[in-house]
């Protein structure tokens, strides 16, 4: 189909998106986990036809702001199936998330609590942990989640404020890691049921285990495929997820559904010889297109669709 529109004449940048990719993702993620809901995470491609075609078999969300929130309730999403999953939000997003009753949302931080108790003291609170052991490529752990020495703080903030709190969260990191890290993040999750517990605070129900699931992961051992059927038996014997009426288990795939579901196509329009190296120039940048070559040093597979005949006749009539 690009071969076809850049036939025609088109020199501007353009993108396809590959939909029957992200419903067989989504396939594939019920295939391996099973009893783990999906909430995709908007932020990672936030394109209405993905976030449709994941609203259309059933799925609910992860939501960063209030324009996510919006976008997923025009859809008809219901506020439910959303979940508040950034643990530092402006005071006008968590008022937003009221107005529309969106309950669940995540912290990691005393001052975070109090903020939302000040907004939403009916909101219900999923406290996202640091993490500490992951070989992921790109990890979270500097700027989000809490660490454990400052869980019963946290903790005693939430029951001195009446806030109730429904489970716990955390980010292994993007680009996809290990089973061991996941494995290293559930047992910290059970410290912290198991401190609920010591606490006398109502028995927690959730168990969100984030996202960082990778089709492509730089380590390929890594990928989602392989990865994934070992959360889901470790999840199976520690938190039996759908099946058990205590614990609902809840996962938050970004790239795992979208990431390589979006071919990208930019022309060369300049070629410059210098010394050993010859630099290509796109009418496409960092800012539009090539952000993640750069931030997520992800690797993008080029294809000529023009024949170098017909390239060098087009750059010459310009
Ligand atoms: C809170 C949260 N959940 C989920 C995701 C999705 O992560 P990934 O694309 O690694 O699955 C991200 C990051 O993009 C995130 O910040």
């Amino acid at each position: 189909m690009a071969q076809e529109i850049v036939e025609s004449g088109i020199n501007n940048s353009f993108k396809i998106l590959d939909l029957n990719s992200v419903r067989d993702r989504i396939d594939l993620w019920q295939e391996h986990l099973p009893n783990v809901q999906m909430h995709y995470a908007v932020k990672t491609n936030s394109d209405v036809k993905i976030v449709k075609a994941i609203y259309d078999k059933g799925q609910k969300f992860d939501c960063a702001s209030s324009a996510e929130i919006q976008k997923v309730i025009d859809l008809g999403a219901s506020p439910e199936d959303i979940i508040y999953a950034n643990p530092i939000k402006g005071k006008k997003h968590i008022e937003f998330a009221k107005n529309h009753g969106v309950k669940i949302m995540t912290f990691d931080s005393r001052e975070e609590v109090e903020k939302i108790h000040q907004i939403y003291p009916e909101a219900e609170l999923i406290l996202r942990i640091a993490v500490t052991n992951t070989d992921a490529p790109y990890p979270m752990g500097n700027k989000f989640g809490a660490p454990a020495d400052l869980w019963n703080d946290i903790l005693d903030t939430c029951q001195n404020l009446n806030m109730k709190v429904r489970g716990v969260s955390f980010h292994v990191g993007s680009g996809g890691c290990s089973f061991e890290a996941y494995k290293s993040c559930l047992i910290d999750t059970e410290k912290v049921f198991k401190m609920i517990r010591q606490r006398n605070m109502p028995e927690l129900d959730i168990v969100d285990i984030g996202g960082g699931f990778s089709m492509s992961a730089t380590n390929p051992v890594n990928n989602f495929t392989q990865v994934a059927p070992k959360v889901a038996n470790y999840l199976d014997n520690v938190f039996p997820g759908k099946n058990n009426k205590q614990v609902s288990v809840l996962g938050e795939p970004g790239r795992q559904i979208s990431q390589d579901t979006t071919s990208m196509i930019t022309q060369i329009f300049h070629v410059k010889e210098q010394g050993e190296n010859r630099h290509y120039y796109v009418n496409n940048g960092v800012y539009h297109g090539f952000g993640s070559q750069v931030y997520d040093r992800e690797f993008f597979l080029g294809q000529p669709l023009l024949l170098e005949a017909e390239l060098k006749k087009r750059i010459a009539q310009e």
